[in-house]
């Protein structure tokens, strides 16, 4: 009896019998507590997530960012929540920027920015002095004392959103000509608004949107559509949501005659983040000034970008990808094991951060970056009291809940699924890329 220690023998037979059915217990326990984890992560990561192996970032410069910061005197958030978004995105995100200010906020960009690629525009000191929205000012002050409902404190803050579209298309076309082209050879696949207060807690995004994994998701663009779409007419514009049901019922008949809609034309997208290959962001920008005129000139509400993304998004699906974190269909979602909502930052797809609306930046992140991010937000929930809820809660609950990816969604195919299989989309009937810019407004 080699092994066994000599003080073992000398126990009485029932005693050595508890003592292995003890360790037989502890061993099933742990394996089947273990396998909980191992199959909970399983379930809730997706295969390609789990590729431990480290990125390579030799592509990220054929990412570009546009952003723009004009900072308001009546906004909808205090200057010191900006700055702290400002450097939450400008002092870690390493990615190329060609960012849009006055003149006087120049400094403070470039101290934020540190060291990291960047190129400052300081031609514009107000969103009514890029062409578009040029001699637009008064009749935006106007729009917004009409549709005081509307709960937009400044028309400048219309104003700023309804420039990215201009911003983002005016960055790809102008930045060969500064140093950010290299020299002159450097070509840009991806191209990306994205607001300079979008990220809003510390994080780990330093290759963002990270290259192989964008690269990744327009492929699987393409494959959604049947082939039907290539990389270059894909737009990715991330979607909060679809609303509730009446909101369904309004985006099932809408039409462009109706205008903008509002509220909630559905599907309620971020606003906060869009784009794709510089082509796509041509076309977005044309249809987007194209509607944009024809409505106002209407004397209908256009002071929200996202209510025109969403109408564009209506009548172009199929040029559409999108993520959508509260996807009740998501298989992501469906194996979710804590109650919705009910533990601090513990959302549809786990422990996603506190604002779920910025989820796509997670999203857009490769597999090391997700991991460091899901960890920083699972240090900051808390653990729920020990019981059963529906599905399994192990308290391996830190694992399980571990904020997990979900699959690109084509926009045809989430209106289609939403809408019914006979929804076809409307006729764009206003468009014409020569609707001019209105002199004067009759206000409905
Ligand atoms: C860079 O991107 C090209 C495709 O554009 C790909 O063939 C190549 O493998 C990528 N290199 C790295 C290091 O990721
Ligand atoms: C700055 O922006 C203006 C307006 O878009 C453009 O004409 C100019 O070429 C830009 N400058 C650079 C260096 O990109
Ligand atoms: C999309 O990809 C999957 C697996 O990668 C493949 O089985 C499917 O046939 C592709 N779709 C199309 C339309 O080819």
């Amino acid at each position: 009896m080699s092994g066994v220690p000599p003080r073992l023998h000398q126990l009485p037979r029932t005693v050595k019998v508890f003592l292995s059915l003890v360790i037989v217990f502890i061993l099933l326990f742990s394996f089947a507590a273990w396998s909980t984890y191992s199959s909970s992560l399983t379930v809730g990561y997706p295969a390609p997530d789990y590729d431990t192996r480290p990125t390579s970032h030799l592509n990220q410069s054929k990412i570009l960012l546009v952003s723009a910061f004009f900072p308001l005197l009546k906004s909808n958030h205090p200057i010191s929540d900006y700055e702290t978004w400002l450097s939450n995105f400008l002092s870690v995100v390493k990615t190329d920027i060609y960012f849009y200010t006055p003149p006087d906020v120049v400094p403070l960009i470039e101290r934020l920015r540190g060291n990291h690629p960047i190129y400052i525009n300081a031609t514009y000191s107000s969103p009514f002095d890029v062409p578009p929205l040029e001699g637009l000012e008064e009749i935006y002050i106007e729009m917004n004392e009409v549709y005081k409902d509307r709960g937009v404190h400044s028309h400048k803050m219309s104003g700023i959103w309804n420039a990215k579209a201009f911003f983002l298309d005016e960055a790809v076309r102008h930045v060969v000509e500064t140093p950010l082209a290299r020299g002159g050879n450097h070509h840009y696949e991806y191209v990306f608004w994205t607001d300079a207060g979008g990220m809003r807690e510390p994080n780990h995004y330093e290759y963002w949107p990270e290259y192989n994994r964008v690269d990744a998701l327009w492929e699987e663009g393409r494959n959604l559509s049947g082939y039907m779409m290539q990389k270059d007419e894909l737009l990715f514009l991330p979607i909060v949501g679809m609303g509730v049901e009446y909101h369904k019922q309004i985006g099932m008949r809408w039409k462009d005659t109706d205008g903008p809609g509002y509220p909630g034309v559905i599907p309620w997208n971020a606003g906060s983040f869009l784009g794709g290959p510089p082509g796509v962001i041509t076309w977005f920008r044309n249809i987007f000034y194209s509607y944009h005129n024809a409505w106002l000139a209407q004397g209908m509400w256009v002071g929200i970008d996202q209510d025109i993304f969403s109408a564009i998004m209506l009548l172009y699906p199929h040029r559409f990808i999108t993520v959508w974190l509260g996807d009740p269909l998501a298989p992501a979602h469906l194996y979710t094991s804590v109650p919705e909502g009910e533990y601090g930052g513990v959302q549809e797809l786990g422990a996603c951060g506190h604002w779920p609306w910025y989820y796509y930046e997670f999203f857009l992140s490769d597999a090391e970056t997700r991991d460091k991010m899901r960890d920083w937000w699972l240090d900051r929930i808390s653990e729920p009291e020990n019981k059963m809820v529906k599905g399994n809660w192990e308290g391996w609950w830190k694992g399980s809940n571990a904020c997990r990816l979900t699959d690109l969604l084509w926009c045809k195919q989430l209106l289609e699924r939403e809408f019914g299989k006979d929804w076809i989309p409307p006729q764009a009937t206003l468009v014409n890329l020569e609707n001019p810019k209105p002199q004067e407004v009759k206000w409905l």
